[in-house]
């Protein structure tokens, strides 16, 4: 399966793809864990991409393209994947399409996972991340059995630097202005695929195998 999963930050992408990739037995490729990992090991990438996260801006197309180019030519991408964040912005629609014709794959399904602005805030504001694996959870949506350390591997939990207040906002807007487009884009080509992400992370989980015909 060819699939790319899309919705505003909040949406619950990663929670899903963390179980989807699992069951579709696909790699998951999100452009933010690319990111965040390369600011952890301080490579040139994250320098570059560093600021932009911390306003909540959109890291520039040519930066975020390049390393979506090369994940994709990785051999295990032969079975398929799962973007998450990815694209962003039309011209990285445009760019994907011609890679996805250089390696000779293609797309069976956009996801659209919807939810409202209201609740995008609380998610966002309440999300902690595990410093070590990277897990997702919510102070009061889903949280971690262990007090304070992932449940899956003792790591630390911490907020994510763009998880603050003051920078949600801004994240939303950007969102509304250059990553909504995308919705008519792919309804456009057909592949636009709507799930509600309001309803409970099993029942989202459901609905999304359910729209891809595995359930
Ligand atoms: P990225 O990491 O992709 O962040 P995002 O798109 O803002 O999305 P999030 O990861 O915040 O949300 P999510 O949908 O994954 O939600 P989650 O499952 O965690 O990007 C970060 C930054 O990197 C960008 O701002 C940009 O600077 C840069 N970047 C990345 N890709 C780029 C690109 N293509 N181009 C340019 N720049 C790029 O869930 C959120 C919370 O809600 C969690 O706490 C979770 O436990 C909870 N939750 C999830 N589902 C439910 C549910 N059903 N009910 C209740 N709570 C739920
Ligand atoms: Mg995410
Ligand atoms: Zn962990």
């Amino acid at each position: 399966m060819q699939i790319i999963l899309m919705g505003p930050p909040g949406a619950g992408k990663g929670t899903q793809a963390e179980k989807l990739t699992q069951s579709l037995a696909v790699p998951h490729i999100s452009t933010g864990d690319m990111f965040r990992k390369a600011l952890k090991e301080e490579t040139e990438l994250g320098k570059k991409a560093k600021s932009f996260m911390d306003q909540g801006k959109l890291v520039p197309d040519e930066v975020t393209i390049g390393i979506v180019k090369e994940r994709l030519a990785e051999p295990d991408c032969n079975k398929g994947f799962l973007l998450d964040g990815f694209p962003r912005t039309v011209p990285q629609a445009d760019a994907l399409k011609k890679i996805l014709v250089e390696l000779d794959m293609g797309l069976d399904a956009v996801i659209n996972i919807t939810v409202l602005r209201e609740i995008l805030i609380e998610r966002l504001t309440g999300r902690r991340v595990c410093k070590a694996c990277g897990a997702t959870y919510h102070v009061i949506f889903n949280p971690s059995k262990d007090d304070g350390s992932c449940e899956k591997c003792g790591g630390e939990l911490y907020q994510r630097n763009d998880d603050k207040f003051e920078t949600v906002g801004n994240r939303l807007d950007v969102y509304e202005d250059q990553t909504a487009p995308l919705i008519n884009y792919y309804r456009a080509q057909g592949l636009l695929l709507e799930v509600d992400g309001t309803q409970s992370m099993e029942k989202v989980l459901t609905d999304i195998l359910m729209v891809l015909g595995r359930e």
